[in-house]
């Protein structure tokens, strides 16, 4: 995730200067870092979730674009002749506009950028409620084709204490019905979500979720309270406790360990980790299993991020 700063500010893409106007902060998945970021929504219209402050700030008050400031977005940046690959459709939850508007968006981005390779969003289970995989499958066709599930756990005692407004089965309907479709999911699970008490059920009902769903992609972050803890605590009874280093590498085993995926590409590699894990799931599980019982038995052997390169 990558923020930016407060306020309303214009950015250059690709190092040229287009004049694209940005409600800050804007967050997008690491692997979305070379997309052009086209902000249809700002905010995200849950913004509920106890270990959430992406969105909290006064400008980030949830509303959609109307249709022609985004048309004159795309405009400007098509017009001055950069090349766009791939759209990233920012904020947090695009996915809530309705199949109408999501389809209005995608038809202009195919105006101005025919050669459209992929375009991609972040996605409550929620927002697929009222959309049919018939539906998702012509914005597939359109080039709408990767979705980021903020899953964050299988756990639904967890879920509940985090106020996610999600649980096991909602989760597994939506990542099923983004399969149906004929399209791709990248899940995000919190690696410390359930604090200590909860952590072994978390991750086994995370990986139990994860075997019943087949995602494409799967990544692992570290819970973390930029804004202290006083929100979550509060969904805990105040008994949450924070799991340190050698409970959130035996969290990690417990989920690595109980996943059986055909193939789905792993990466634990997020800012907020201390233990980098790349792979693809179930072919490189006993490889990441030994680096994580390397952590967890034989400190100093592996590498990990210190916690000033740590961030969000
Ligand atoms: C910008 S949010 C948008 C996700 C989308 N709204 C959803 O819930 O599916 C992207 C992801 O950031 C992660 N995230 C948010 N707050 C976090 C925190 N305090 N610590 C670690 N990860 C966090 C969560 O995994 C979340 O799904
Ligand atoms: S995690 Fe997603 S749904 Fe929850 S508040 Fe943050 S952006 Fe909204």
């Amino acid at each position: 995730m990558q923020a930016g700063l407060q306020g309303e500010f214009f950015r250059p893409y690709h190092g040229r200067m287009i004049r694209l106007r940005y409600t800050e902060p804007v967050f997008r998945p690491p692997s979305e870092a070379r997309s052009l970021i086209l902000q249809v929504t700002n905010g995200c219209s849950w913004n509920r979730c106890a270990f959430c402050e992406m969105y909290t700030q006064p400008q980030k008050r949830f509303h959609f674009k109307p249709q022609e400031k985004i048309e004159q977005e795309l405009g400007a940046v098509s017009g001055s002749g950069v090349p766009v690959r791939r759209i990233f459709l920012a904020d947090g939850d695009a996915m809530t506009l309705s199949f109408r508007r999501l389809k209005g968006i995608m038809l202009a981005i195919n105006r101005h950028f025919p050669g459209i390779q992929r375009v991609s969003s972040y996605c409550l289970p929620r927002n697929l409620k009222n959309k049919t995989a018939g539906e998702l499958a012509e914005l597939g066709e359109l080039g709408l084709k990767l979705f980021y599930v903020g899953c964050e756990s299988g756990d639904d005692l967890v879920l509940e204490r985090v106020n996610k407004g999600e649980n096991f089965e909602t989760s597994l309907a939506a990542l099923k019905k983004i399969k149906a479709a004929g399209l791709k999911s990248s899940v995000m699970i919190l690696n410390g979500m359930g604090g200590k008490r909860y952590s072994r059920q978390h991750a086994l009902n995370s990986a139990r979720l994860m075997n019943a769903a087949q995602p494409e992609y799967l990544s692992t972050l570290v819970v973390s309270f930029p804004a202290g803890t006083a929100r979550y605590q509060a969904g805990f009874n105040n008994e949450f406790e924070s799991l340190d280093q050698a409970g959130l590498f035996q969290e990690m085993f417990w989920l690595l360990d109980s996943l059986e995926l055909e193939n789905t590409v792993f990466r634990s590699d997020h800012a907020s980790n201390y233990l980098v894990l790349k792979g693809t799931m179930n072919r490189d599980k006993s490889r990441l299993l030994r680096t994580v019982r390397d952590a967890l038995e034989r400190p100093g052997a592996v590498n990990l991020r210190p916690e000033g390169m740590r961030g969000l």
